[in-house]
C-alpha cells in the first residue's frame, strides 16, 4: 500500500507513506515507511500521516504488528517512530546495513478489559 500525502485545500504533494511486506533476517514483517518533501520538514507532517496509516493498518487491515526500519544515524526518522509510540524491538541487518527495528503492536492501542474476563462473566451470569 502506498499513499501520497496531499495538503488539504491546495492539493500540494507533501510526501508519501508506504506499507510494505519486508523479509527481515528471514522474518516477514509489514513495514511502515515515510518520506516528506524537504521544504516541509519538521512541521509534524510525517507524524500526522503515519498516525493515520498506522490506525488504518491496525483497524481496517487488521494487522497486529508494524515495524519501521530505521538507520541508526537517521534521527529524524527515529523521532517520527518515537512520536508514534514505537519502541526499538531489536537491531537487524537489512540490505546489508544495520537497522533499528522499531515495533508497534495493535494491543498497545486497544483498551484494557477493566475487570478482567472473570468479572465480565460474572456480569453476564447475573
Ligand atoms: C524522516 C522524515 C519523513 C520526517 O518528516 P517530518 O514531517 O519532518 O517529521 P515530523 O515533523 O513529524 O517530526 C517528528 C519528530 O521527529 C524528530 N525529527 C524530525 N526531523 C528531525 C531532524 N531533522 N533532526 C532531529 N529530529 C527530527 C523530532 O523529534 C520531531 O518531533 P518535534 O518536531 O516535535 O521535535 C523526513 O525527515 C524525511 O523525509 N527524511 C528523508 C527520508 C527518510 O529518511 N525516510 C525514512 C526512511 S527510514
Amino acid at each position: 500500500m502506498s499513499e501520497s500525502v496531499l495538503e488539504t485545500g491546495r492539493r500540494a504533494f507533501l510526501g508519501d507513506l508506504r506499507l510494505t511486506i519486508q523479509l527481515v533476517e528471514g522474518i516477514a514483517e509489514v513495514e511502515i515507511a515515510w518520506h516528506v518533501a524537504r521544504t516541509r520538514w519538521r512541521e509534524g507532517i510525517a507524524t500526522e500521516a503515519a498516525t493515520a496509516v498506522r490506525d488504518h493498518a491496525f483497524g481496517d487491515l487488521g494487522l497486529r504488528r508494524l515495524i519501521a526500519l530505521v538507520r541508526p544515524d537517521n534521527d529524524a526518522s527515529q523521532g517520527v517512530a518515537r512520536k508514534l509510540g514505537m519502541e526499538v524491538e531489536r537491531t537487524a541487518v537489512f540490505h546489508d546495513l544495520p537497522h533499528l527495528v522499531f515495533l508497534d503492536a495493535a494491543e498497545r492501542l486497544e483498551p484494557e478489559e477493566p475487570f478482567g474476563d472473570d468479572a465480565a462473566g460474572d456480569l453476564e451470569r447475573r
